[in-house]
């Protein structure tokens, strides 16, 4: 690891990053000189997007495996260090918005808590868990968790977002505690842990939330999701824009670099200005 625009041969392993936010990532991290084991849980999709970067010149490789089971963070993490030889970087970016047919709902349910806390936090916790010890071996290593402004101020009128929004948010503010409590385990290993909080992103997430806007509130009807989507970037974004992966994965690359290492334990927002704290 150098700077934050060289990150060449860094073995970097990131979960959920067949699409979205965590794909962005990849494809930044790669164009930076990083080795991307590239995980989701959809094995496929992994494929798909490691070859994305390969057509593109990066070395990408991809894995499945499922961050709810702790087994198989710690199959992933052995078949990585097997493969490359240590991990330098770890992003934990896998999360869910709420369990199947959140869309639908208007009030959050038992599931809702049990797959947001599942994935979003467990979930983090069985890949550190899996990806801790190899770095303190080697007395070097970065942790990016992936968390979200909404993890940090409450927005709510149930009208507006559905209170089925609830135990996502509660499961980010989540991430930024397990972050801090993880920064002061391993600082003694020269390991540095800290969060980054995307804003408002058009993913396949987001096309949930804004399906399920348009359930709460039934003057969105006629709006396709992408206009809520418009909508809620005109109303909440200082900058008037929405963030993209890219962005996403810039900031990753920022902490994952040696620019960035007397930075731990901090929750970065990439967020156009929509929450600041
Ligand atoms: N999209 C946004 O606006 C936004 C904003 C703030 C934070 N985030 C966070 O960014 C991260 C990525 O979000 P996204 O918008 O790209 O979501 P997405 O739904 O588009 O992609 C998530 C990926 O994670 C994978 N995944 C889900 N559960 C998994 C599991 N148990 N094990 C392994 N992989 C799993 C999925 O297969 C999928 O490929 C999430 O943690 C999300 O909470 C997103």
């Amino acid at each position: 690891m150098t700077d934050a625009t060289n990150l060449d041969g860094a073995v970097t392993l990131i979960t959920g990053a067949g699409r979205g936010i965590g794909q962005g990532i990849a494809e930044v991290l790669s164009e930076r000189g990083a080795v991307i084991a590239l995980s989701d849980l959809d094995a496929d999709r992994a494929v798909v997007a490691a070859d994305a970067i390969k057509v593109n010149g990066g070395n990408a490789f991809p894995f499945g495996g499922d961050t709810t089971i702790q087994e198989s963070m710690d199959g992933l993490a052995a078949a990585v260090v097997e493969e490359f030889g240590r991990i330098d970087i770890l992003v934990c970016n896998a999360g869910v918005i709420g369990a199947p047919g959140y869309q639908d709902r208007v009030d959050h349910t038992e599931e809702d808590w049990d797959a947001t806390f599942g994935v979003n936090v467990k979930g983090f916790v069985h890949t550190a868990n899996a990806v801790a010890p190899h770095m303190q071996e080697r007395n070097a290593g970065r942790v990016i968790n992936i968390a979200s402004h909404g993890g940090r101020k409450p927005r709510g009128a149930k009208a507006v977002l559905g209170n089925v929004q609830a135990p996502y948010s509660v499961s980010k503010a989540a991430v930024i505690q397990w972050t801090h409590l993880l920064a002061i385990e391993l600082a003694p290993n020269n390991i540095t842990v800290n969060a980054v909080c995307p804003g408002t992103l058009w993913t396949p997430m987001w096309e949930a939330i804004a399906e399920n806007r348009k359930t709460a509130d039934p003057e969105l009807a006629e709006f396709s999701g992408r206009e809520v989507f418009e909508q809620s970037i005109r109303d909440r974004m200082p900058m008037g824009r929405e963030q993209t992966p890219r962005d996403i994965g810039k900031a990753v690359a920022f902490l994952a670099s040696d620019d960035a290492s007397e930075i731990t334990g901090q929750a970065l927002n990439v967020n156009g200005g929509a929450v600041m704290n």
